[in-house]
């Protein structure tokens, strides 16, 4: 049944993200919350992917009257029609698979891809290799897209050392292998990922960026507070916050209105992780 927002006073929004252990979705939460006005409630939720539908269902029957995933959207036309028939608009963020999605947040990934290989270039390196998670969501495609094909530019073919996750043990796990592939620079696909493999490398003996020089992604809050501090890319993590609120709050007032776009640009941060050869 069509719910009339003008009958309530407040409006209850539901956020999806995949783990609140990522400090990607922590500031994005804090952000949210900065921008949220006094009439907007907000529930945050993660989600492994086993549980996905049940929690959609679940905030669909506590009345939610819009959803945000900062995860990717599920695979299945149920939910994409149980949304749709409630009256309910959703927006998925940074890592969107939803063709449909009519609003959509978009991050130049490509981008954030290729300023790391450019700055590995420059400072000389020939021997790279790049760490990334086995299950890639769309963003990260394009991550990997643009960090290859700029390094292609350059003739260099880099090394893809594929970990289990995109965690710090993801990272950690990973050094053996960055040593034995004997490269002088890695990117790691988030910050998360930088700092499991820095540590891992740093026990095996390795000195950072004295012998490989690492760059992540993200930005997170604790990058600059690394030793070495960590070169990477940092994400408009506030501003999407922001955008994502503005633009779901306009959707639930003008329903009918065309589909809003708002484009990120990204931006690398060198520090000391990085070094030239
Ligand atoms: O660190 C978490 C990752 O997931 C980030 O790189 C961001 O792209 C998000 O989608």
């Amino acid at each position: 049944a069509a719910r009339s927002l003008k009958s309530k006073t407040t409006i209850l929004i539901g956020v999806i993200v995949p783990s609140f252990r990522l400090p990607f979705f922590a500031d994005l939460i804090q952000s949210m919350e900065t921008h949220a006005p006094s009439s907007v409630r907000m529930v945050f939720l993660s989600s492994p992917d086993n549980h996905l539908e049940n929690t959609i269902h679940s905030l669909v029957e506590r009345g939610v009257d819009a959803l945000i995933f900062g995860r990717q959207f599920p695979n299945d036309k149920a939910i994409a029609q149980l949304l749709s028939k409630q009256n309910i608009p959703y927006l998925v963020l940074d890592q969107n698979n939803d063709e449909a999605a009519r609003d959509k947040i978009i991050v130049d990934e490509f981008q954030g891809g290729s300023l790391v290989a450019d700055h590995f270039v420059t400072l000389g390196h020939q021997k790279i290799a790049m760490v990334l998670p086995e299950m890639l969501t769309q963003n990260m495609l394009e991550r990997q897209d643009g960090f290859l094909a700029t390094l292609q530019k350059y003739d260099v073919n880099p090394i893809i050392l594929t970990a289990e996750k995109l965690s710090k043990h993801g990272g950690f796990r990973m050094s053996q292998s960055v040593i034995d592939s004997q490269v002088t620079a890695v990117f790691a696909f988030n910050d998360e990922m930088a700092m499991g493999l820095m540590r891992g490398l740093v026990n095996l003996g390795m000195t950072i960026p004295g012998d490989i020089s690492i760059a992540g992604y993200d930005d997170a809050d604790y990058a600059e507070f690394f030793i070495p501090t960590l070169t990477t890319v940092t994400q408009p993590v506030f501003e999407i916050g922001s955008a994502v609120l503005s633009l779901i709050l306009n959707r639930l007032k003008f329903p009918q209105s065309p589909p809003q776009i708002q484009k990120f640009q990204l931006k690398l941060v060198t520090r000391e992780s990085t070094r030239k050869i």
